[in-house]
């Protein structure tokens, strides 16, 4: 059983970012909250399947793959959803934009997607409690790492993180205790493309 059952995607559009010192003395407060969401979301969003052939030899993904903090602003459909693996769907968690709970770093307010990862310790029974944090985190940097290379092989742009008000992403997602926010990868468009 994989350690990392959830993984909650929050994406929306977005006024503008907050300053990370903003952001530290909200989270330092409690009061680190969600936006408003504009426009409706889906109760459930069925995926397309999964692309097994093309994209760049692997030689040149890991020539390309790199960590990028300028987003552009690009417009996604509002909301946070849960990926059901085996539906292969999204399902609704939260009609708010979370993008901003997400991480303190400002670039995370307004890239469209917020990918994050979390353990359910619950579902781990039979790893030994004191390395279920330890599996977790590696199956979190696999995760990260295939979407370092699916953003390589797409003109995309990613960075994981780690600096995350738990906290906070905990209450606006209804994570229970047993559940670990582990990394949020950021993906979207570079705003270098943009300019281009
Ligand atoms: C576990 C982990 C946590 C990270 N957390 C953050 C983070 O919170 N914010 C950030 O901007 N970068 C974060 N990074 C990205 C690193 O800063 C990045 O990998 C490093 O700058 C090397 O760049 P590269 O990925 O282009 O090789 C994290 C990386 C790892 C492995």
């Amino acid at each position: 059983m994989p350690p990392c059952t959830a993984t909650l995607v929050a994406l929306s559009v977005a006024p503008a970012a907050m300053s990370i010192l903003t952001k530290l003395v909200l989270g330092a407060m409690g009061q680190l909250r969600p936006r408003p969401a504009f426009g409706g979301a889906a109760a459930s969003i069925a995926l397309p399947a999964a692309e097994t052939r093309g994209g760049l030899p692997l030689m040149e993904e890991l020539a390309k793959r790199r960590s990028a903090r300028e987003f552009a602003p690009d417009a996604l459909p509002s909301g946070a959803y849960r990926y059901d693996a085996a539906a292969h769907g999204l399902s609704l968690v939260a009609t708010s934009d979370l993008r901003r709970v997400t991480g303190y770093q400002d670039f995370v307010d307004e890239a469209p997607l917020d990918l994050v990862s979390a353990a359910d310790h619950a579902r781990m029974g039979l790893v030994p409690v004191g390395q279920r944090a330890s599996y977790a985190s590696a199956a979190a940097g696999a995760i990260a790492q295939n979407v370092y290379l699916f953003a390589a092989s797409s003109g995309l742009a990613t960075v994981i993180r780690a600096w995350i008000d738990r906290a906070a992403m905990a209450g606006a997602t209804g994570l229970t205790r047993d559940q670990q926010v582990l990394s949020s990868p950021t993906v979207g468009y570079s705003m270098a493309r943009e300019a281009q």
